[in-house]
């Protein structure tokens, strides 16, 4: 008798029934395929392979200047790992907003070379048509709204977003919109808690909070911040799991020391 229990995988349906049987959903970034398959084993339902790459596995200041070439070599390793999870990948700056032909042709890209399940994209009315156009093809989307990090430079700062009655209801407007059009579900990132519980429950679809409160119908946090791989940054809404930082750095110094001491290798790590 086989032993081999079959994995069954998270779909967008899986997603939407959750939010149905009022059950949170769980969503982490991951960008290679050693980090993705820990994620996935862990029971995580979604991962994103998110344009946060550009900052924390390349340096970047910002989201903007990671290609979609890059994209898909992230998102290629992290689709290699996951066995269980949602692999949504985002579409990074410029690979969208120039018209809905060019939108469409970069998700096709992140699904046909990467292998991914969905991609997620930033923004709301002003993105309608890309986004129905992508839905169009078969291709499952998230939208993002609040804080979009791609918009940096004409919010100019990363503080919370839609605190104003007019910012909100936009995001109002937006969330409806995205739902109308066929998202799968919606990030909404860095906005007031009682906001974002009015979204989630006016919405039939899912909502994944990153600095938006308990209500939405799951969270998603970058996995270097929660693991404390990410020494410095620490705003309100992370929860620190670890403090892998420490933890990483103490290990690699006891190797430099161990090297420089002639103690590794010893006689039974040698052949
Ligand atoms: O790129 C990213 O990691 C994201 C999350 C912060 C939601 O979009």
């Amino acid at each position: 008798m086989s032993v081999n229990k079959e994995i069954k995988r998270i779909t967008t349906n899986t997603i939407q029934e959750m939010k149905v049987r009022g059950e949170k959903i769980s969503m982490l970034t991951a960008y290679d395929y050693s980090m993705a398959t820990i994620v996935d084993e862990a029971g995580t339902d979604i991962i994103l392979v998110g344009d946060s790459a550009s900052n924390v596995m390349a340096g970047h200041e910002t989201t903007l200047p990671i290609t979609l070439d890059q994209m898909i070599y992230h998102a290629s390793s992290v689709v290699r790992a996951a066995k269980r999870a949602l692999v949504v990948v985002d579409l990074p700056f410029g690979s969208y907003q120039g018209n809905s032909k060019e939108a469409l042709n970069s998700a096709i890209r992140i699904m046909k070379e990467a292998g991914a399940h969905a991609v997620k994209i930033e923004g709301g009315v002003e993105i309608a048509e890309s986004v129905s156009r992508i839905l169009t093809a078969g291709i499952p989307v998230m939208g993002h709204l609040g804080l979009t990090p791609q918009s940096i430079y004409k919010f100019g700062t990363y503080t919370v977003r839609a605190k104003h009655e007019a910012e909100a209801q936009k995001l109002r407007e937006d969330a409806l919109k995205l739902q109308e059009l066929g998202c799968f579900g919606i990030v909404l990132e860095k906005i007031p808690a009682k906001l974002a519980q009015e979204v989630s429950g006016s919405l039939q679809i899912p909502t994944i909070g990153i600095g938006a409160g308990q209500h939405c119908d799951g969270q998603v946090l970058v996995i270097h911040d929660m693991l404390g791989i990410n020494k410095g940054f620490k705003p309100r809404f992370l929860r620190q799991y670890s403090n892998m930082y420490d933890i990483m750095h103490d290990a690699i110094k006891n190797y430099n020391s161990d090297v420089k001491s002639n103690s590794f290798p010893n006689e039974k790590e040698q052949y």
